[in-house]
């Protein structure tokens, strides 16, 4: 049994109908960064930052686990499989995947602004319409936010991230431009000696990395078939 460490980004739900952020078309180009995704943003309009989360992650709890994620939950059959994620969807769970760490956070979760350990399942807060609004609190009677990790925030799993990585036997990289850190440089924490593979129809550049291939294709195409290699 192979340990295989997998990586995953926004390209492998694209084809459950989720947007990516830097395709044409792609989430970040026709909505702000700073004004959507940062501490400061929330602090300027936090309704506008509740809204967009709350329209994703309806969008998120609709979407369908495609062939690339059921092949991956399959392949645990016959190896030990950990996926990173840097999505904030949960169709790898829904896959059946079983250890899935979310490096960017979670849409179905939302935690307290006074005190980020006080975090809640969406619907345990709001259970019809998954939503939660200015006004909408914890516990503590604090303002509730998205279980969301923000550009100029800490990515609290990069150290459990890193050591999985520095532990696989194979290395499988999906649907990520790679542009985002410390995200980015998980691959460099995987042994020099260790096969490293990329499926994206756009493979973006890894420098300095050994042993790397890969695959230019979509995900629901390259993932099933090259698990059904790895289940041979
Ligand atoms: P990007 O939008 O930067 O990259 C998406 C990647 O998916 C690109 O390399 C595409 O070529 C590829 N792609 C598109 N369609 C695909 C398909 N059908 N099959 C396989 N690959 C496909 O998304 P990420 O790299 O995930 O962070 O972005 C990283 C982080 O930036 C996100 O987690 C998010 C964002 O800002 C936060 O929100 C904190």
């Amino acid at each position: 049994m192979a340990h295989i460490v997998v990586l995953t980004g926004a390209g492998i739900s694209a084809e459950s109908g989720l947007k990516t952020f830097r395709d044409l078309g792609g989430l970040w180009e026709t909505h702000s960064v700073e004004d959507l995704a940062s501490p400061a943003g929330f602090r300027k309009n936090p309704q506008l930052v509740l809204d967009f989360y709350n329209l994703r992650r309806k969008q998120a709890l609709q979407a369908q686990p495609n062939a690339a994620h059921l092949a991956l939950a399959q392949l645990e059959q016959k190896h030990r499989v950990s996926i990173i994620t840097q999505n904030v969807d949960d169709l790898h769970e829904r896959a059946g995947s079983s250890s899935v760490l979310h490096l960017h956070g979670e849409l179905r979760k939302v935690r307290s602004t006074q005190d980020p350990n006080l975090i809640y399942d969406i619907q345990d807060i709001d259970p019809e319409t998954h939503e939660i609004h200015v006004g909408s609190t914890c516990e503590l009677g604090a303002q509730l936010r998205p279980h969301i990790v923000w550009f100029g925030e800490m990515v609290p799993e990069m150290e459990n991230a890193a050591a999985l990585c520095q532990t696989a036997d194979f290395f499988l990289v999906v649907g990520t431009s790679l542009m985002v850190t410390p995200a980015a440089t998980l691959i460099y924490h995987v042994p020099e000696k260790v096969r490293k593979c990329i499926i994206d129809p756009q493979i973006p550049e890894v420098p300095k990395v050994k042993n790397l291939y890969s695959i230019e294709e979509k995900a629901t195409l390259g993932v099933p078939r090259l698990v059904e290699q790895l289940l041979r």
